[in-house]
């Protein structure tokens, strides 16, 4: 097996490109597709929560773990489609992680669409320095602060009085499964298929039943 294969989730759950695959019992729905290229007309979530790449190696990296074929020639053709969406949709809050090198640069975009922004420091791996970035119109009391990102999107759904979470970089499906305890309705949107596929059976093994559209 390819490290990059993500186990045989995939084998299992073959979602593709262009389908929805929608929840019968939550009404989550979630969907393949670069964010760069596309974004599905159901992701109107009511917050969105996201840790997407980081720079510009990691989203070239996730590049090639999807086996896209292509790459990006500066970290901005990703960001800049990232906070054109988050606008678009303008939910009444977005949560972002982000590192150190592009911390100044996602609070920047970010206070272009909110007026209250916030930010904590955290971990990841529980041990690496990261941030977690809060936009919307008012300010939360929670404090985020030294907790890390396996938790951090449990914590902030159950903070936020919302229906529905999005998150335009689904992965293998951390804040399906926060937003899932929460009793959330889930809206997802992921690159790579495989990975896809494991967030599909962390939600199926968790209560939830799909049905492809
Ligand atoms: C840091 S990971 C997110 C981890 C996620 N929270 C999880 O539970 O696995 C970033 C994710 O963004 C996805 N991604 C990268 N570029 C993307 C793009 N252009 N469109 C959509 N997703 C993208 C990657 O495939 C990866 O799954």
């Amino acid at each position: 097996m390819k490290k990059w294969e993500y186990g045989n989730y995939w084998e299992k759950y073959p979602i593709e490109e262009g389908q929805l695959w929608v929840d019968t019992v939550t009404g989550s729905i979630l969907s393949v597709c670069d964010i760069t290229k596309h974004v599905p007309s159901f992701f109107v979530p009511d917050i969105i929560y996201c840790d997407p790449p980081w720079d510009l190696g990691n989203a070239n990296s996730f590049l090639t773990k999807n086996e896209s074929g292509y790459y990006l020639s500066s970290f901005s053709e990703f960001y800049n489609k990232l906070f054109e969406i988050i606008k678009n949709v303008k939910p009444s809050v977005c949560y972002l992680e982000i590192g150190k090198r592009n911390l100044k640069v996602f609070q920047n975009e970010l206070s272009n669409i909110y007026n209250q922004i916030q930010t904590w420091e955290v971990t990841y791996y529980k041990k690496n320095k990261s941030y977690l970035i809060r936009g919307s119109e008012s300010k939360t009391d929670f404090d985020f602060t030294g907790m890390d990102d396996m938790d951090t999107p449990f914590a902030a759904i159950k903070n936020e009085q919302c229906k529905s979470v999005g998150d335009l970089c689904t992965g293998r499906g951390l804040t399906a499964v926060a937003a899932l305890a929460n009793n959330k309705r889930f809206y997802g949107v992921e690159l790579n298929k495989r990975r896809m596929a494991v967030t599909i059976d962390r939600m199926i093994q968790r209560g939830s039943n799909f049905k492809i559209k």
